[in-house]
């Protein structure tokens, strides 16, 4: 079966990009890297792509008059590289409607909590001050409402008395890689697909049991 084509978007260090281009290596996944983007020239990401050999492209956003403008030439790319789905992987720019709905069921995103909780920037600092015991990451289909759309994957983490934001976001992160290979994975099988607000999924077992914390030592 011929492989789903990927355009990772990314404005950093990449890391879900590297988690997407180790586990396309892998020669039963169904999915392959066409084109990873960048919006920022000195993104550390773009460099661990080159050194997979994969084909990267920086469309700075600075250098436009308008987001239409900007948006139009990304769009453009993706679909010059034959991009089927797009996958926002720390890519720091607000996409405007026009844009999300060209790309509607067809790109995703992973955000640092458990949606609809804690959405935009400094989430782990968030879920300290608050005192929440869980916390997590999502990935879900993007819509024109920023951190919003069909949830399709989540991680639940524990959080711990002792935790600083940069302690958390290193433990959520290695669940974020986690569910974005697996979300992929799910697309590109046809395993699971948008229906209204929510995702169906065929075939799929979920856990029955949940996770209490904090947890009595004696338990
Ligand atoms: C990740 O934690 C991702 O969830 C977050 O940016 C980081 C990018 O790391 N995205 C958002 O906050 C989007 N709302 P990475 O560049 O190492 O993948």
């Amino acid at each position: 079966m011929a492989r789903m084509q990927l355009g990772i978007l990314i404005s950093g260090r990449g890391s879900n990009m590297k988690a997407l281009i180790d586990a396309c290596a892998g020669r039963d996944y169904p999915a392959e890297i066409a084109l990873v983007l960048s919006n920022v020239a000195s993104a550390g990401g773009l460099e661990t792509a080159r050194a997979a050999g994969i084909k990267t492209i920086v469309i700075d956003h600075k250098a436009y008059p308008s987001r239409a403008e900007f948006e139009r030439d990304l769009d453009q790319a993706l679909r010059d590289h034959g991009v089927e789905l797009v996958c926002l992987a720390g890519f720091m720019r607000l996409l405007d409607k026009d844009f999300v709905k060209r790309w509607h069921d067809r790109m995703i995103n992973i955000h640092p909590s458990l949606l609809p909780s804690y959405r935009g920037l400094k989430t782990h600092e968030r879920v300290l001050e608050d005192g929440v015991r869980f916390t997590g990451c999502t990935v879900h289909y993007v819509r024109p409402q920023m951190d919003e759309g069909p949830i399709i994957m989540q991680a639940v983490v524990p959080i711990d008395d002792h935790d600083t934001p940069q302690k958390l976001a290193r433990r959520v992160l290695a669940y974020e890689h986690k569910i974005y290979v697996e979300s992929v994975r799910l697309i590109a099988s046809g395993n699971i697909r948008p229906r209204g607000n929510k995702t169906a999924s065929k075939g799929l077992k979920f856990p029955k049991k949940g996770l209490i914390s904090p947890t009595p030592d004696d338990a």
